[in-house]
């Protein structure tokens, strides 16, 4: 499986809603839930994925890092969690931070030999990324993952949770 044989498809709407392999969900370090898509996602897995973030990552997780879960009543059959940089004006490291959230999560879906993953806008919301900037770290460091061989990843979903993220997606997968 190369890049080329690999679909990158920009989607608006709810990532609980796609059936795809895995989701990941832009978490924080409690690894307890929270609101955003983090809220929207243990609300649709359930109770049983608390559970289980409770039990396997006692200490929670740290920013960068991809957690995987099973997925419970989601459609998914995991959830990535991943822990993006909170905005703190750009000089703090943040963009590496948060392609670090992309790479890990990709590698984390390859590991298990997930063929198709949702991502949301990981950190555009609470912790306050850019929406243009973030996109365009997704969409770099989604494609430099999938030039990696042997990853099997057939489709990666890019989620916009607006139209103008959407639109915001759809012109940098056409113009970068
Ligand atoms: N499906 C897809 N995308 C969603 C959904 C959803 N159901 N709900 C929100 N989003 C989008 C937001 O519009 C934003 O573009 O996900 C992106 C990430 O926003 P947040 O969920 O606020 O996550 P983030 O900015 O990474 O902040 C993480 O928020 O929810 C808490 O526990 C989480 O403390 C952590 C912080």
């Amino acid at each position: 499986m190369s890049e080329l044989d690999t679909s990158i498809r920009p989607w608006e709407g709810d990532i609980t809603a796609l059936n795809v392999d895995v989701i990941v969900n832009a978490a924080n370090k409690s690894l307890r839930g929270g609101g955003g898509v983090d809220g929207a996602i243990h609300r649709g897995a359930g109770p049983a994925l608390l559970e289980e973030c409770r039990t396997r990552y006692p200490d929670g997780g740290f920013t960068g890092g991809a957690f995987v879960t099973a997925g419970h009543r989601l459609n998914a059959k995991w959830v990535i969690h991943t822990i993006g940089p909170h905005w703190d004006g750009g000089d703090r490291g943040e963009s590496d931070l948060l392609a670090d959230c992309y790479r890990n999560s990709l590698q984390a879906t390859a590991d298990l030999g997930a063929r198709t993953v949702a991502l949301p806008a990981i950190s555009t919301g609470i912790f306050g990324y850019p929406a243009e900037e973030a996109a365009l770290i997704a969409v770099h460091t989604v494609r430099e993952s999938l030039r990696e061989p042997g990853h099997g990843i057939e489709e990666v979903v890019l989620v916009a949770f607006s139209s103008r993220m959407l639109a915001i997606y759809q012109r940098f997968l056409e113009t970068e």
